[in-house]
């Protein structure tokens, strides 16, 4: 009888311990659950905060450097170097171009035009009422410092 009374005992605890066990598990689960939405929220809410300010950034940096780089400047002395028919730049108000492709081209032959290279040709070509700077644009190199 004790040995039976034993062993009912020791299935009991063993049960309620079972029992107990299950809800723990049970208890932490929907806890850990809820904590996962509860994590959720947040991430969702941050990305389209993140997105916004590296767009605004973007967009504030790029125009600035991208006008910086793209329109580089050159002294008279660095124009001067390109002073014959391999390489002729020159300037016309203020702005830098290189007319290499124009010389053996050129209407009033090539003499006159090798006049423009490597100086400042503002007022030679200003003088000719055929010469439209507009044309020039396709081989703009920079502006004069
Ligand atoms: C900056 C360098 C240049 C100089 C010093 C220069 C000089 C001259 C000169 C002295 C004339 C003759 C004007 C006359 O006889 O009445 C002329 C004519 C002309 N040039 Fe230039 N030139 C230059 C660049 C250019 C370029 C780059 C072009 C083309 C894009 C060009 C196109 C012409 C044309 C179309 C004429 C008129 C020809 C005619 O009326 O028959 N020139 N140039």
């Amino acid at each position: 009888m004790k040995n039976r009374e034993i062993i009912l005992w020791t299935i009991n605890i063993a049960l309620i311990g079972a029992i107990i066990l299950y809800f723990v598990i049970n208890s932490n689960s929907t806890q850990n659950t809820s904590k996962v939405t509860v994590k959720n929220q947040p991430t969702k809410s941050l990305p389209t905060k993140k997105v916004s300010i590296s767009t605004n950034t973007n967009t504030n940096i790029a125009p600035k450097n991208n006008t910086i780089s793209t329109t580089p400047s050159y002294s008279l002395a660095e124009v001067s170097q390109h002073n014959n028919e391999t390489s002729c730049w020159t300037v016309v108000s203020g702005k830098i171009y290189d007319i290499t492709s124009y010389i053996y081209s050129h209407p009033a032959g090539v003499d006159r035009i090798l006049q423009g290279c490597g100086v400042d040709a503002t007022r030679m070509y200003g003088r000719v009422g055929a010469h439209d700077v507009s044309r020039l644009s396709n081989v703009f190199v920079g502006n004069l410092k």
